[in-house]
């Protein structure tokens, strides 16, 4: 990395490159530090020596164009930054000299309810986006992720989705149009970028193709009241089998029914287990309760577990608040789980027997950290939508996807080194009950253990295999076509960024 005790000599002239209003921050400005800690969602990434050169928070596009050209000509990487909330901090950190361009600045959100559309800039996230809806209409929303902080950019860039999966499929599934900004500055809408191009965006993960500056996307209806459970129950109350029985029926439930469970150990080493079943129903209780005892009588459902609300608070629920709590709270750009973590992802196609979970939660009992596992189950409208329908993969064929996650609260790296090993013989345990050849991952849940690009991201296509095919399965050489026609240079690089074919 260049040194930063006296100015680099590309400084002047990249600044001079810029040449516009853009805040350009860098290392010895006051506020470059709060610029490059503010929407650090992971304080791991905060421990690395890899600092940006300049920070560019562009206020209009023109600065965006300005800031990938002359980023270009002085031969320095781009992270681009939305929300930051990328599990290996790859929207922060390059081990290359490099730029951020932050996007916050750009984050409008302009909604037509009449067309029930809405173009939304990735600077933008995702709670601005359901309290802008929730502002003009209690009867939309949008089929994405729970943490409100999530950026819009990276988040449909890699699929996205939360509990309106069953009902609606994910949040890149709606999609209309888009503009992007690619590796030679041109402005390009759906039409000029081209089908393939606009395919590739959606679920092909951010970072590779250019700077998606702003999405078209279609709302979708909600009903006026919803409901939502979270029943939990110990490995004394049976939470094992009902676990069990979870697999059974969890993707072939009515639609309108999302159950997902959040295992976790709880507290220090050897303590116990607790299964949380957590659901939005969509309409009211008196209809859910009927329901789940038809479909899922073994949990026991009562109606004193079912709270009714409507769906802007059923955001609020599903992010660690109350649905009383003030709908500002969406606002808030800064995740309510901040804490050390590395996180993990599967798919399950085959119910894992009982015995198998026993050793997960063995495993869990080992860890004195805070050990999830959280399952999302599949099924209703992702089983609907092909697998190469946009680049997206994962639909028909899947229960449910797990996300495991380990977190902690000492910055300390021989407790990073602990608790990281620990997930990582959680993940080789899964291996045999998850899906096999090959094992798939949620790019969204981006994970560099599965493997990196080599060369500084100009890696080969078959090198590149190797995680590529987990995330995006037969979609892949897809996307590296795409990526050949579309950056020729391969300027958006990254550990993990589509390879030229
Ligand atoms: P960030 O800004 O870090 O970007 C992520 C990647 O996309 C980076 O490679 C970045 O360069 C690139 N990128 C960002 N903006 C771009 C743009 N405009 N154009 C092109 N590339 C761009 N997921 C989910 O599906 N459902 C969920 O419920 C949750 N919940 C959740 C909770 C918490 C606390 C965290 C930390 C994460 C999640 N996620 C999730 C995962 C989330 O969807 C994923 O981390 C997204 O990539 C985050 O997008 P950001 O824009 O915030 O990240």
């Amino acid at each position: 990395l260049l040194s930063w005790a006296s100015p680099t000599p590309s400084e002047s002239s990249f600044k001079n490159c810029i040449g516009i209003a853009s805040i350009i921050l860098n290392p010895s400005s006051p506020l470059y530090t709060q610029a490059l800690e503010s929407s650090q969602q992971n304080p791991r990434w905060l421990n690395s020596t890899s600092k940006p050169l300049f920070i560019i928070t562009p206020l209009k596009e023109s600065e965006v164009q300005a800031a990938i050209l002359c980023s270009k000509k002085h031969k320095l990487q781009v992270r681009i930054r939305s929300g930051g909330h990328d599990y290996e901090g790859l929207s922060f950190l390059a081990d290359t000299p490099f730029v951020i361009i932050d996007l916050i600045s750009l984050r409008s959100i302009e909604i037509n309810l009449a067309e029930e559309t809405a173009w939304v800039q990735t600077g933008a996230t995702v709670g601005e986006l359901y309290y802008k809806i929730a502002q003009l209409s209690k009867v939309h929303g949008f089929p994405a992720g729970l943490c409100p902080s999530i950026g819009l950019g990276g988040h449909i860039s890699g699929g996205g989705f939360g509990t309106l999966l069953r009902k609606h499929g994910i949040a890149a599934d709606h999609v209309l149009d888009a503009y992007l900004i690619d590796a030679n500055g041109n402005l390009l809408d759906r039409k000029a970028m081209g089908e393939d191009l606009f395919w590739a965006i959606r679920g092909g993960g951010g970072g590779s193709f250019g700077i998606v500056l702003a999405w078209k996307i279609r709302l979708v209806r909600v009903p006026a009241t919803v409901t939502a459970f979270t029943v939990g129950k110990t490995l004394e109350e049976g939470a094992t089998k009902l676990f069990h029985r979870w697999q059974y029926i969890a993707n072939k439930l009515h639609k309108d029914l999302f159950i997902r469970i959040i295992a976790q150990n709880l507290g220090g080493s050897g303590s116990g287990i607790r299964a949380s079943f957590n659901s939005l129903f969509l309409g009211g209780k008196e209809t859910l309760i009927p329901l789940m005892k038809e479909q899922f009588p073994e949990l026991g459902l009562q109606e004193k577990d079912c709270i009714e609300m409507s769906w802007i608070q059923s955001t609020l629920y599903f992010s660690g608040y109350q649905k009383d709590d003030p709908l500002e709270l969406l606002l808030n750009r800064t995740t309510t789980f901040k804490a050390y973590y590395k996180a993990k992802s599967d798919f399950v196609t085959v119910p894992i027997p009982e015995t198998a979970l026993e050793g997960v939660w063995k495993l869990f009992q080992e860890e004195d950290a805070l050990a999830l596992m959280i399952t999302d189950p599949f099924g209703g409208r992702m089983d609907e939508i092909s697998a190469s329908h946009i680049a997206f993969p994962h639909r028909k064929g899947n229960i449910y996807n797990i996300q495991y996650m380990i977190k902690w609260d000492v910055n300390s790296n021989e407790i990073e080194k602990r608790h990281v090993q620990w997930i990582r013989k959680l993940y080789i345990y899964m291996a045999p009950y998850v899906s096999k050849s090959p094992r798939a991952a949620y790019f969204n849940y981006r994970d560099l253990d599965i493997g990196t690009n080599k060369h500084g991201g100009n890696t080969s296509y078959s090198e590149a295999s190797v995680w590529g095919k987990k995330y995006f399965k037969g979609n892949f050489k897809r996307l590296a076509q795409v990526k050949t026609k579309a950056d020729p240079g391969n300027f958006f690089r990254n550990e993990q960024s589509i390879p030229l074919l």
